[in-house]
């Protein structure tokens, strides 16, 4: 399968998820990881340690017919027509949102423009979500089911643990942090709803 990570704003936790999918992908077979943001986030994490999927960036040839899954990590603000390639050559487009206003605003226009160019295969996944008692999370996915929005069950938790991995080059089970299994069991949950999708 191949799930594309995107949206318009950055920070909203696109790259931490690409790097947890394709870890949680990898259990079920093998899984490349396209970095095809020119940041190279999802390479340089790579570089620093160690992550049980393979990672290329877009100039080498993808040699996507050796992997059962492949997930591409995209740069923060596609140009209109690159998100209607990106769209149109995936199974599922995984669109992280942060539960805050510009990350919303960000993400009413990416769905206005899937919405426009006839996208059917996008699901958004909240992310970076405060903890209790904060009820930002909650609000923001009952605004957004009410609006008829398809939403991942799963939320991703706003843990040290993700940016310990990031530092670290593996993903979050592979710190040491005291919660990294509760961020593990977050990506898994998704992962499993994309398995099912
Ligand atoms: N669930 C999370 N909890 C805490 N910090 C996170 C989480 N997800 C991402 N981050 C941090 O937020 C920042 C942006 O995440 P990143 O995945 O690079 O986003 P993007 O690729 O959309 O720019 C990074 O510093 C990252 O470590
Ligand atoms: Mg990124």
């Amino acid at each position: 399968m191949i799930i594309t990570v995107a949206s318009f704003k950055g920070g909203v936790g696109k790259t931490t998820s690409a790097i947890h999918l394709a870890a949680f992908l990898q259990t079920d077979g093998d899984t490349l990881l396209i970095d095809a943001d020119p940041n190279r986030s999802a390479s340089s994490w790579a570089s620093r340690g160690m992550l049980p999927f393979a990672v290329v960036d877009t100039w080498q040839p993808p040699r996507r017919h050796q992997y059962q899954h492949v997930v591409i990590d995209t740069q923060a603000r596609p140009v209109p027509e690159d998100l209607k390639i990106l769209a149109d050559s995936c199974h599922l487009l995984v669109l992280p949102t942060t539960p805050d206003t510009l990350s919303l605003e960000a993400l009413v226009l990416t769905l206005e423009y899937l919405t426009a160019i006839g996208a059917k295969r996008y699901r958004v996944l909240l992310t970076i979500t405060p903890p209790k008692p904060s009820r930002e999370a909650e609000k923001v996915r009952s605004m957004l089911t009410e609006a008829g929005m398809p939403l991942f069950s799963a939320d991703i938790r706003r843990l040290a643990a993700f940016q310990k991995a990031a530092q670290a080059g593996v993903p979050v089970y592979g710190t040491k942090d005291p919660r990294a299994e509760e961020g593990w069991k977050d990506y898994q949950s998704v992962g499993q709803e994309l398995l099912a999708f």
